[in-house]
Parts: structure tokens; sequence; C-alpha cells
């Protein structure tokens, strides 16, 4: 467990910034038994490449901004940000991520080796997943893998994890967070479900993504909410 003065240092050094750098990176330099809770969207192993969908396009002003804070960091101009595997502010819409997995490009070696000799089940779920749905996907859950591996590692016992995915992927991750946290810590898959989009005429629509939510521990600290009532309209149906 980490002291007093070690969590106020990670409290100093984390509280209200925001870091853009591999997540891995980080994840990877955060102490022990240190963070409360973690909220992660991450690529959802869609077989594509998204760009320009997600942000709105940075004003001048927030672009000036943006290079100033990146200067403080020791990095100056787009060739320093590509060193640093940090997206050089733009005015153009800047949201670019390639979410296509493959094992060659996507998964290092050293990183297996140590899941094997450390996490066999979760090695077992990527053998898996490599043998049902394919290295893509397998690909996907070793990069997913190893960073919530970390995940566990930082979050306090009174911890908790929520993860945001879809039906390309919420089986195969839920698989690897069982392996990782331990089945015991699954706490609640919850539906997010929205009207938003197209709808295929072939198959029912797929109007959900999924919030899959674990604990470190039983000791886990839950803060109940009250919710408003959100079926005033039973099931969205009347006017
Ligand atoms: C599904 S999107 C989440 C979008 C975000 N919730 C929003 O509303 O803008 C996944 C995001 O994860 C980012 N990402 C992918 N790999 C990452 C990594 N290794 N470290 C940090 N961010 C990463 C992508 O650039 C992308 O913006």
């Amino acid at each position: 467990m980490p002291t007093d003065a070690a969590a106020e240092r990670v409290d100093q050094r984390l509280n209200r910034h925001l870091f853009i750098v591999d997540n891995y990176q980080l994840l990877t330099s955060i102490e022990t038994a240190s963070v409360d809770l973690i909220c992660t969207d991450p690529p959802f192993a869609k077989n594509e490449t998204f760009i320009g969908s997600l942000t709105p396009p940075l004003t001048y002003r927030e672009k000036q901004q943006e290079i100033k804070k990146l200067k403080e960091w020791g990095i100056s101009n787009p060739t320093d940000a590509e060193k640093s595997n940090v997206t050089w502010p733009s005015g153009a819409s800047t949201a670019k991520f390639r979410d296509i997995w493959s094992w060659e490009k996507d998964v290092h070696e050293q990183w297996m080796q140590e899941i094997a000799h450390t996490r066999p089940k979760v090695m077992n779920v990527i053998e898996t997943t490599r043998y049902t749905h394919g290295e893509g996907t397998a690909a996907y859950l070793a990069y997913m893998a190893v960073r919530l591996i970390e995940c566990h590692r930082i979050l306090k016992a009174s911890g908790s994890l929520y993860l945001h995915c879809d039906h390309t992927a919420n089986s195969y991750l839920r698989l690897l967070l069982d392996a990782i946290f331990g089945t015991a810590n699954f706490r609640n898959d919850i539906i997010w479900s929205y009207r938003t989009g197209g709808v295929s005429k072939r198959y029912w629509p797929r109007k959900h993504d999924t919030l899959l939510f674990y604990v470190k521990s039983e000791n886990n600290k839950h803060n109940p909410i009250q919710e408003r009532i959100s079926m005033k309209n039973r099931f969205s149906l009347l006017k």
C-alpha cells in the first residue's frame, strides 16, 4: 500500500491533468494501489480507421493553448510530437485512430512472454480468442490485456473500473477482465441504450453499448446516485 505521502505525490502529479501520451506509458508510471476510479472508452475493435469523427476542429485559441502546453513539455514542432507519439494540435478535425488490429504490428513479443509467465488465465483467454474469433481480435485483446493488468495494479482495494465497449468485443473483454480481476469481482454489465444511427433491414438493430463494471475487491467503495425516472413515456413509445 502506498504511504500518505506517496498518495499525495500521485494526486499532485495526476489530478486535473490531461496527458496526451500512449496510456500504457502513463499507466506503468503510476504507483500501485493509488487510484480510486478508472473509466475507459478504448477502441472497440471495429476493424475500421476513424478519421475526424469524434472531436470538432480546434479553434485558433485552443490550438495556441495546446501548442503552449506541448512547448512546456519540450515538444516544439510536429516532428518532435511524432517522435513523442503525441498529436500536434491542428485546426483540422484531429480525431484519427486506427481500430484495426494485427498480431505482427500491434503485439510485442515481450508482452506475451510476460503474460505467459505471470498470467496464465489471461494467456488462455487470448489464445482461445485467437482460435475462435481470429488473430485481429486476439491482437486487440493483447493490447487491452497489458493495459488492463496495469489498471488492476494501480487501483486501490476500494477502487472500481468501468470499461465502455460494444457487441464487437464485449464478450471477449469480459473474459479478459474475469481473468485479470477475478470472476468474483465482476459487478455488472451496464447497458447504455440509444436510438441514434441507422437500422438494418436484415437484423434487429444494434442499439446499445456495454459498460463492464469490475471492482478491485469486496471492499469497494460505491457512492450510489438516485436516478431520475427515465421511462416517463414507457419504453419511449408514447409521445
Ligand atoms: C472509442 S474512442 C474514445 C473517444 C472518446 N471517449 C471521445 O468521446 O472522444 C477511443 C480513443 O482511444 C484513443 N487511444 C487508442 N489507443 C490509445 C492509447 N494507447 N493511449 C491513449 N489513447 C488511445 C484513440 O485515439 C481514441 O480517441
